[in-house]
């Protein structure tokens, strides 16, 4: 299908509930869809608009890899439930973990998450709900970085090639590939969905795994887990495009309790940006980045250094994998 960008300009939500609905409607006909939904704008938009279009003819699923941020599994699954969307859980942590396991190179973690989503735990689900057809929240932003070969999103997969009926025996449909993120929130408040989650800062679609360098290990993630919920909460007054918090590979020699302890490394990243594709590192007061290390090495088991990302995408990216 060829992309054409549907500016926030030109955009008319209305118009695009209403034909999407209605390609949506066309094309699944009597048969059922799934979805996987994250809880974060793009996947939630699309979780509603099929939701509206397709009603008991969409089954939509959470899946709980165990590379979420604390607490967020539980309320994704609740906040949908309370608009009317049923939402199974389905855990998949063993599928994950076993794909990332001895991996280090980004792109090789990369496309373990993605044969994780889409052969294996799509595979199955295809399989035991009988659907043809998987909805997916692809923007046009992560088909441009990933033809451009900056960094392979783990949604893409039909511009790159892959035939995913063959490939994996059913059809991805992208309702949204035509827009770019500020038209994708628009859509979701038109939606009715509410304005704190269309206004959610983006979170990847590989996770927490995009901001683990080196092996991707239950006790990793859980450690950038924890320095993450910190970030949000200093950060939460700051009005940035993103903030985060990376679990680097290195260790490094610090001090604690009067001894020498050999300890992780945790970067914080905060960008201002519109749409991800360039960005600059926020301007935060002093105070606030020596409040993060104060409280990521208090709170955080074996953190002996922060730091904070002071350089622009590009030569940066927003993520660190
Ligand atoms: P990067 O790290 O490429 O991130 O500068 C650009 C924006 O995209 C988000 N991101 C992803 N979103 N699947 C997604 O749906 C992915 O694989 C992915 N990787 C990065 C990132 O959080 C940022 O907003």
């Amino acid at each position: 299908m060829k992309i054409k960008e549907i500016t926030l300009a030109k955009l008319k939500p209305a118009e695009f509930i209403r034909d999407q609905s209605a390609e949506l409607r066309a094309v699944v006909g009597e048969h059922t869809a799934i979805n996987a939904l994250s809880g974060g704008v793009d996947s939630s938009v699309v979780t509603m608009l099929a939701h509206r279009a397709l009603g008991a003819r969409l089954q939509t699923y959470f899946i709980d890899h165990g590379l979420m941020r604390a607490g967020e599994p539980e309320a994704v699954v609740k906040l949908f439930r309370k608009h009317g969307v049923p939402v199974k859980l389905v855990d998949a942590r063993r599928e994950f973990y076993g794909e990332l396991k001895g991996k280090t190179d980004p792109e090789a973690k990369r496309q373990a998450i993605t044969h994780a989503f889409y052969k294996k735990v799509f595979g199955r689900l295809v399989r035991e709900s009988g659907a043809r057809f998987l909805l997916h929240g692809t923007i046009l932003t992560d088909v441009e970085e990933t033809v451009a070969g900056i960094k392979r999103q783990h949604n893409i997969l039909t511009q790159l090639g892959i035939d995913t009926r063959k490939a994996y025996g059913y059809t991805v449909l992208e309702p949204l590939i035509n827009l770019r993120k500020p038209a994708v929130r628009r859509v979701g408040r038109a939606l009715g969905l509410p304005a704190a989650l269309c206004n959610r800062p983006p979170f990847p679609g590989p996770a927490l795994a995009a901001r683990v360098i080196g092996e991707v290990t239950p006790e990793r993630v859980e450690l950038v887990r924890q320095a993450t919920a910190v970030v949000e909460r200093v950060l939460a007054r700051v009005p940035a495009f993103q903030c985060l918090a990376i679990l680097h590979a290195d260790r490094v020699t610090g001090i604690r309790a009067g001894r020498r302890d050999f300890g992780h490394q945790i970067e914080v990243r905060c960008w201002d940006s519109q749409d991800a594709v360039t960005a600059r590192p926020t301007n935060l007061p002093y105070k606030t980045l020596v409040k993060l290390g104060e409280l990521i090495t208090r709170e955080v088991p074996g953190v002996v250094s922060v730091t904070y990302n002071i350089t622009a995408k590009p030569p940066s990216t927003i993520e660190a994998i």
